[in-house]
């Protein structure tokens, strides 16, 4: 098995930015009030939301990518953009040896989580509870509570004529993970030109169990959002 998504990194934005940045901004607009200390972005991907919040607050904005396919694409969106590259710093590591103490007041983690076995999810949320002041809010997307076998489409987009489309298979495997695999697709006039293909294995967390795992890293829930966001403070 090669580099995780050293595959999706070429068509995670074309496909899936227009909707990522809507979510993105109605949740921010909602929850980030006014950071003071610092922000974290964690799985930071391919910096949709590292430059959002960058663009939103004064403060430093520290995003973490343990992948280096998604980081290339994260910093090539920031190449140029002087007005924020002083305040991004980026962490080519997970997030459960993050090893930061007190650095930000407001934390956010979205489509992350699923990839965590128990064990992992409970390092990072204690990294997460770490890094954050006391008081600190956290925007955390839950791993899915059920896995129901079934396929999507990702959104499709023309590019010089070209098609380009993904679907999604989901299959449920043992009691308490999943698979998902992305195939994506670029056609001309029908015809296929090229299919590539990246399987994710994930994890199933119960609400009640994902709140208890925030307790016991020192977290208390504040909110809820869609979809499947917890919010909690420090
Ligand atoms: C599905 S992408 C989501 C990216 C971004 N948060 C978004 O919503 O567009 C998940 C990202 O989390 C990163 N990731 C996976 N395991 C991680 C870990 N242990 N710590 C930090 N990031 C991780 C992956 O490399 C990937 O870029």
């Amino acid at each position: 098995m090669g580099q995780a998504y050293a595959v999706t990194a070429e068509f995670y934005d074309l496909l899936q930015a227009t909707e990522h940045l809507a979510v993105t901004g109605r949740l921010l607009d909602r929850w980030l009030g006014r950071p003071e200390v610092g922000v974290l972005d964690v799985g930071a991907g391919t910096g949709l939301a590292t430059n959002l919040l960058a663009r939103r607050c004064a403060v430093t904005v520290h995003a973490v990518e343990p992948a280096a396919s998604m980081r290339a694409v994260l910093l090539s969106r920031l190449a140029g953009q002087t007005e924020v590259l002083p305040r991004i710093r980026v962490y080519a590591r997970k997030v459960q040896d993050l090893g930061l103490v007190g650095v930000a007041d407001f934390a956010w983690c979205l489509n992350t989580m699923a990839g965590l076995d128990l064990s992992d999810r409970a390092a990072a949320l204690r990294a997460l509870a770490t890094a954050l002041v006391r008081g600190g809010r956290l925007v955390v997307q839950r791993p899915p509570s059920r896995a129901v076998a079934g396929r999507r489409d990702l959104p499709s987009w023309q590019l010089g004529g070209d098609r380009y489309s993904g679907e999604v298979t989901t299959t449920p495997v043992g009691a308490d993970r999943v698979r998902w695999q992305f195939d994506y697709r670029v056609s001309r006039d029908g015809a296929l030109v090229r299919a590539e293909t990246e399987v994710f294995d994930g994890h199933l967390a119960t609400e009640s169990g994902f709140d208890a795992e925030l307790a016991a890293a020192g977290f208390i829930v504040v909110g809820t959002d869609d979809p499947d966001i917890v919010v909690a403070q420090r």
